[in-house]
């Protein structure tokens, strides 16, 4: 049975496609693709078809998708409708609550509000904090919203730390890890069982075998 694949563009994308590629799937055009947005694999039957990291869990929910492949970032905001079965474990980097300096938020008596791209997360680890926190959302160059006193700190994606560092931010905590993940929608988790885990193990082997390179 034929499988399709969702890929996160950007960022994510070039990781994603060199561990396809070890683990021997056909996506030589993915390397050189101009605009192009779908894909047929030159060694099996699956096409692959590159989306935004929203899309890629729309599109796994709505079975357009078998398999998608995005990051826990994406996964801890949005959808919930799909089996979440493989770390990547590429893409590694983390979401952490950062302020200026100045500001001791987490001992901040009175009103605080939060600048983030992810509304959900920072609800949900103020609400575990038992902080009650005013979140303001905000679509990008997150770091600018304390600068200009829009809000208090934010919670933010960090990498490297260099948009932080530039920006004169300081990581006041770690929220929680975020790595690349293959997720799996529930129908096709039974339907085309055998496709489905037979592309799990190729891309499993491959994580095991960096993680024994890497001790
Ligand atoms: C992300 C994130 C940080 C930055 C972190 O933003 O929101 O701003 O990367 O990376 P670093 O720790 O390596 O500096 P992105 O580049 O996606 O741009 P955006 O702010 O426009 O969303």
């Amino acid at each position: 049975m034929s499988i399709s694949i969702a890929l996160t563009k950007g960022r994510l994308e070039k990781q994603t496609v060199a561990m396809l590629e070890e683990s021997g799937y056909g996506i030589e055009k993915l390397k050189d693709k101009g605009r192009a947005l779908v894909f047929p694999d030159t060694k099996k039957d699956i096409r692959y078809f590159l989306v935004k990291s929203n899309d890629c869990i729309t599109y796994v929910e709505h079975g357009v998708a078998d398999l998608g492949v995005v990051g826990k970032d994406t996964l801890l905001e949005g959808g919930k409708d799909y089996y979440e079965m493989l770390d990547l474990n590429i893409g590694k980097c983390k979401f952490i609550l950062a302020s200026l300096p100045e500001i001791d938020l987490l001992n901040k008596v009175g009103h605080i509000k939060i600048g983030t791209k992810y509304p959900n997360v920072a609800r949900a680890y103020f609400n575990q904090k038992g902080m009650d926190v005013e979140i303001i959302k905000i679509d990008g160059s997150v770091e600018l919203s304390p600068i200009l006193g829009l809000c208090d700190g934010i919670v933010d994606i960090m990498e490297t730390g260099t948009t932080l560092k530039e920006n004169g931010l300081v990581v006041l905590d770690d929220v929680c890890p975020i790595s690349v993940r293959v997720i799996v929608n529930k129908a096709s988790f039974k339907m085309k069982r055998d496709e489905v885990m037979t592309i799990i193990e190729d891309l499993e082997r491959i994580v095991k075998k960096h993680a024994e390179g890497n001790q």
